[in-house]
């Protein structure tokens, strides 16, 4: 089977496991979990950010995050295909009572320019316009297909947004996908965020979490959210110990899912009816248009089954995601596979 439906599928290592067995654990409602407190130490020290909070999931993260930043009736802006809107199923409608303006980035890119996102904003005290209350930013853009935006861009975007008193939180679910797109630091891609989510369980390979980085009082509140949410997970520092190889070992490797996904994209641009640009696959997700194949996504995608290859079909649109349970022969399985699919 080769599963490229998302870097969330890759299964745990040995070492994960083998550290899993043996890691030492506490009670992390109290905060006496060591090995958490290792990972969040760790990751506050790798993003240059005060404090840390490990997170059964990105989406909890993210919403955590909106939950803190926002008062009820406030919007948060996005991109009109962030995570955060479409696929946390209303999150932050329900936990902070927020409405989301999504905005179109006009090139296409997922990534928004200060110009965009100034065009929706509402930060002065009128009282009958919704309040902006917090930018979401998302680096690699999932849906724009693994996108990344740049440390100077983001900077400028939290300068501009600070400038009319906006706190800015990065989804940054593959945010070390982007540091080594960009051969620039996590720290650096995300120095002037108020807070971060980044995800251990996507390209990094662990079964489960996430961590949240932000401010003293940021996580302070965060820890609290986290309770209410069910997200105390007691000796959780079985899941933080596989957290910690994933944060420690994986980023070095992530160069091969991107000159995997390269390659694929590379074959797939070969196939006469499939449309893919190259150059704008930055990292491991490739997405790509089958409408003039003759056939719908959902064809194609049955099809891919029926070869022992997993993919996602959306519209016009399939997304194939590389990971490290994913070789370079995958890719030459599934690019004769789609092959034989398409011209049949
Ligand atoms: C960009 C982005 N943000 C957040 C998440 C949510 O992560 P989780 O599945 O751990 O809730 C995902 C998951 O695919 C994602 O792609």
């Amino acid at each position: 089977m080769i599963d490229l439906r998302s870097d969330t599928v890759t299964k745990p290592s040995d070492k994960m496991r083998a550290a899993m067995a043996t890691a030492a654990v506490g009670d992390d409602v109290y905060g006496d979990d060591p090995t958490i407190n290792r990972l969040q130490e760790r990751a506050s020290g790798i993003f240059e950010k005060e404090a840390a909070l490990f997170v059964p999931s990105g989406t909890m993260g993210n919403q955590i995050a909106v939950k803190v930043h926002t008062d009820p009736g406030q919007e948060i802006v996005i991109e009109e295909r962030g995570h955060i809107l479409n696929y946390e199923v209303g999150a932050s409608a329900i936990l902070a009572g927020v409405t989301i303006r999504p905005v179109k980035s006009v090139d296409g890119s997922g990534i928004l320019t200060w110009d965009e996102i100034a065009a929706v904003l509402s930060t002065d005290s009128i009282y009958d316009h919704t309040q902006t209350g917090l930018l979401c930013l998302e680096n690699t853009h999932n849906l724009a297909g693994g996108r990344v935006m740049s440390s100077a861009h983001c900077a400028e975007l939290c300068e501009n947004a600070h400038a009319h008193d906006l706190p800015v939180h990065m989804d940054g679910a593959r945010i070390f996908n982007a540091a080594t797109a960009l051969s620039e630091s996590v720290a650096d891609l995300t120095r002037h965020c108020d807070s971060v989510q980044f995800c251990l369980s996507k390209g990094l390979g662990a079964p489960v979490g996430s961590v949240l980085v932000g401010s003293h009082e940021f996580i302070k509140e965060a820890r609290i959210w986290r309770k209410r949410l069910g997200g105390g997970m007691r000796q959780a520092g079985i899941l933080a110990a596989a957290g910690m190889i994933a944060l420690e070992e994986s980023p070095a490797r992530l160069h091969q899912d991107h000159e995997n996904a390269r390659a694929l994209a590379r074959g797939l641009a070969g196939i006469e009816c499939i449309k893919i640009d190259v150059d704008k696959v930055a990292t491991n997700i490739v997405i790509f248009d089958i409408s003039a194949t003759g056939k719908t996504s959902g064809e194609i995608v049955a099809a891919l089954k029926d070869n022992g290859i997993f993919a996602i079909g959306f519209g016009n649109l399939i997304r194939m995601v590389t990971h490290l349970d994913i070789s370079a022969e995958d890719i030459g399985s599934t690019i004769s596979a789609m092959f034989s699919i398409v011209e049949n």
